[in-house]
């Protein structure tokens, strides 16, 4: 199939022009050639919460239009259960809705640190601190520890926050093959020594991808060149482990990496993120981590919600058991079609289909959303240019109906596409 415009969003980061906003004109039209094909997958207009069904307005009739979700990160269904609303609606109603103050100085309430003590007690870490978001976890934790002339040392697939908060730390970064223990052992081998201090990143399950990092590969390796690690349990928690509790949990290892970052906007079905850590590291982030300190504390709607969540998570182990089961069915079903998807077999709630050059994945979107499905597109900036692919997030909310007809859409927009 002939795709109209093969350039994607790498093609417009820089202008030859001396003018700064120069850049803008073209990426414009740009976007207009796919919006007026129906290719632009982003910014749709949800008029209903995340469930295995969402509802939205169609650019087109300007109506309304039920899609079945395979984008949202509700792992565990638990966006749509009415204990989290219950929860949420109380807290506003007692502290309001928001605290209009950082965490530093008037945004500290009862709930959020009790939302930081069940945390501590559920991933086995001393203590937790709460940020606004997982993406401010991540930048705050490496920019608070992270000076120039120490050496973080991270899997060539990390997570935006994780190489934005490198930058920010202004460390130097080196980045070692995608969950290849024997290339970060290379890489710490030839230049652990010239720095100062060594922090290795990875994250538990990759967020493009849904595979699973070697943590016990990496942390042996970690440990044996001195030096310290963090892992990013964002796409983990909630899916892995005997008791949810992630990465470590999986492997059922007894050591845990020295620095966890979670999130709440996936699994625990709201927004914000955590550190956690030694009690000493966690203070000293919580005085020198500045996503934390100079920004407002999380909405005490969204931190009862979470709460509740967490205690679901850990009071309802069948989610999880439905969560793979649902897996396993989409797995199968497009694996019978001929479809190649990864990992193989799947690891987490994330399946995907490679299908490389960006306009492709654009043009298969539109056909995806056609049939009534709602799927993550995934292009530069999130993978290289041009490694294009289709995400595919799980949730135990999916019933078998649902999931039978979005691997129906799937085949069809496949074969159309000869990507099967
Ligand atoms: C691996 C990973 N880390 C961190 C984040 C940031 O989390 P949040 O959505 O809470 O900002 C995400 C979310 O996209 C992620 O996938």
């Amino acid at each position: 199939m002939e795709h109209a415009d093969t350039r994607t969003l790498a093609d417009f980061v820089n202008h030859a022009g001396p003018d700064l906003l120069e850049k803008a004109g073209p990426f414009a039209e740009y976007i207009g050639g796919l919006q007026s094909r129906g290719e632009y997958s982003y910014h749709r207009t949800l008029v209903s919460g995340a469930g295995g069904t969402v509802r939205v307005l169609d650019p087109r009739t300007g109506g309304e239009r039920e899609l079945i979700s395979l984008a949202a990160n509700n792992y565990l269904g638990l966006a749509g259960r009415p204990e989290l609303v219950e929860a949420a609606c109380a807290a506003i109603r007692r502290y309001g809705p928001g605290l209009c103050g950082s965490r530093f100085l008037s945004g500290t309430y009862d709930l959020v640190q009790q939302l930081e003590r069940e945390l501590a007690e559920f991933e086995g870490y001393e203590e937790v601190a709460v940020f606004t978001t997982g993406y401010q976890a991540n930048v705050g934790v490496l920019a608070a520890l992270l000076r120039r002339g120490d050496l973080a040392v991270i899997d060539r697939l990390s997570h935006a926050s994780i190489v934005d908060g490198c930058r920010v730390a202004g460390c130097q970064m080196r980045p070692f093959q995608h969950n290849d223990p024997a290339d970060l052992d290379q890489i710490l081998a030839r230049h652990g020594g010239e720095c100062r201090n060594v922090l290795v990143v990875v994250e538990g399950v990759f967020s493009m991808d849904g595979d699973i990092c070697p943590l016990p590969e990496i942390m042996e390796v970690a440990a044996r060149h001195g030096a310290y690690l963090m892992l990013d349990d964002a796409h983990a928690t909630g899916v892995l482990g005997g008791h949810g509790a992630g990465t470590a949990d999986h492997f059922g290892l007894t050591r845990k990496p020295d620095i966890l970052v979670g999130t709440f906007s996936k699994t625990l079905a709201g927004t914000g993120g955590y550190v956690a850590a030694s009690h000493e590291i966690v203070n000293y982030v919580r005085h020198y981590g500045r996503s934390y300190m100079f920004s407002a504390s999380p909405a005490p709607g969204t931190v009862a919600a979470v709460l509740a969540a967490l205690r679901l998570l850990r009071a309802e182990p069948d989610l999880r058991r439905q969560l793979m089961q649902n897996v396993d069915f989409i797995y199968q079903g497009l694996k019978q079609a001929g479809f190649h998807t990864y990992p193989d077999p799947p690891e987490s709630a994330i399946i995907t289909i490679r299908i490389g050059e960006d306009a492709v994945v654009h043009a298969m979107s539109r056909d995806l959303y056609e049939g009534g499905l709602l799927t993550s597109t995934v292009v530069y900036p999130a993978v290289s240019p041009n490694e294009g692919r289709m995400r595919l997030s799980l949730s135990a909310a999916h019933t078998e109906d649902i999931l039978r007809q979005a691997i129906e859409v799937i085949v069809a927009t496949g074969r159309r596409h000869g990507i099967v």
